[in-house]
């Protein structure tokens, strides 16, 4: 396979998005979109979530030191759209329907459209060059009920139906190809 190079600026990370809840000063919850969002352990499962600029969210987070991350499914998409291009500071974000209950272990909010939700506390902020880094104690995970009898070891995502975040598009995902370590059945030239 013949390769380019390209500029660095064109990095591209095909990653899943999630609803970030935080309590306000006046203890109102406030809610926007972080895509750059991923996984870690440290004696326990972990957020790592990068938060760039001036945000309400970040403001929000430096202050409470927690926050919850609601998955984004295909059937919640536009509520989160709405949240993603609206600025906190600017007002409260009540153009769209929601409701959200408060976490049941951390005090954080967490969207009733969303299926699936992190309850997570701040154990680590790493000040970059313009935006923040999070490390953050998943305590508590919400799923809908519909999910009870699901095989949480082997996840079936198409009944969860996340939405895909490339550059300003949004993706469903498609079917399962497999399961891991099927490696050998797939080889073309057995
Ligand atoms: C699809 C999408 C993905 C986003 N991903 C991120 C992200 O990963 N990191 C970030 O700092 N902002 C991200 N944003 C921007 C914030 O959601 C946006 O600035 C929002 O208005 C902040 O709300 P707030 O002012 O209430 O905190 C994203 C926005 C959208 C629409």
């Amino acid at each position: 396979m013949e390769k380019l190079s390209i500029s660095p600026d064109w990095v591209f990370s095909p990653q899943p998005m999630y609803i970030i809840g935080t309590k306000n000063e006046d203890g109102t919850p406030n809610f926007c979109i972080i895509t750059w969002l991923g996984f870690s352990f440290n004696k326990g499962p972990h957020l790592m979530m990068t938060v760039g600029g001036t945000k309400l969210t970040k403001t929000n987070i430096l202050r409470e030191r927690k926050f919850s991350a609601n998955m984004i499914t295909e059937d919640n998409l536009w509520i989160a759209d709405y949240f993603g291009n609206t600025n906190g500071k600017e007002g409260k974000k009540n153009a769209v329907p929601y409701s959200f209950q408060w976490g049941k272990l951390v005090d954080v909010p967490i969207i009733d459209e969303c299926h699936w939700s992190y309850e997570c506390e701040v154990t680590r902020v790493i000040e970059l060059d313009g935006a923040h880094l999070f490390l953050a104690e998943i305590k508590n995970i919400q799923i809908d009920k519909e999910f009870e009898s699901m095989n949480m070891k082997r996840i079936d995502l198409t009944q969860i139906r996340p939405v895909i975040y490339a550059p300003y598009n949004y993706f469903s995902i498609g079917t399962k190809l497999g399961e891991m370590g099927e490696w050998e059945n797939h080889l073309t030239d057995k």
